[in-house]
């Protein structure tokens, strides 16, 4: 978990950093608080996964032009990476495969639906982060090249695909965020606009 920490600390992705961890481990907590014991998630694999999910995105610089080769490839990527410290740290096998299943299935373009709950659960925390207006602002206004053009498509994204989610408790969030959001993301191409 330390190395993990060490990783999201030194980001070379500022929208996959720190800031991201501490905001789905506010969700996680968030989750529980509600459903209490509900579901039958094995915590360690989950906060496993949580801290290891984007270890890859944070070491890698994504480009415009390699943008979809790193949305494919990141789950794998940090898969491999986690998988190379459980090893080190002596991570019981059960464990290390289990993690290393939500850590994969968390990338936006991986095909069929995850089957652990850890693994959903993991998709719907790091989903929730995608309808944080802050943090998607942050990442907008950094953008070298045509952020409008970017914005719009990734708001018509959000508007149309309404992100297939998992578990009911994250669909009541984002519906509960989904007004807020668009109407500070509005605000926001207002101000790139101008
Ligand atoms: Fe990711
Ligand atoms: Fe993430």
């Amino acid at each position: 978990m330390n190395k993990a920490l060490e990783f999201m600390t030194n980001t070379k992705d500022p929208s996959h950093g720190m800031e991201h961890l501490l905001h789905l481990l506010k969700y996680t907590e968030r989750f529980f608080e509600s459903t209490r014991d509900e579901f039958d998630i094995d915590r360690e694999i989950l906060l496993l996964a949580l801290y290891w999910h984007d270890v890859w995105k944070s070491q890698n610089r994504v480009r415009i032009r390699n943008y979809l080769f790193h949305q494919w490839y990141e789950g794998l990527g940090s898969m491999l990476m986690f998988k190379k410290h459980a090893r080190t740290a002596g991570l019981p096998q059960r464990t290390e495969r289990a993690v290393s299943y939500a850590i994969r299935k968390h990338a936006a373009l991986s095909s069929f639906p995850a089957i652990t709950l850890e693994a959903r659960l993991l998709w719907d925390i790091d989903t929730l982060d995608l309808w944080n207006s802050q943090r998607i602002q942050a990442i907008f206004r950094n953008l070298e090249h045509a952020p409008i053009f970017f914005l719009d498509a990734y708001l018509l994204y959000m508007k149309k695909r309404g992100a297939h989610l998992y578990f009911d408790w994250t669909k009541k969030e984002v519906e509960r965020i989904k007004p807020f959001f668009f109407e500070e993301m509005a605000s926001c191409r207002e101000s790139l606009v101008r």
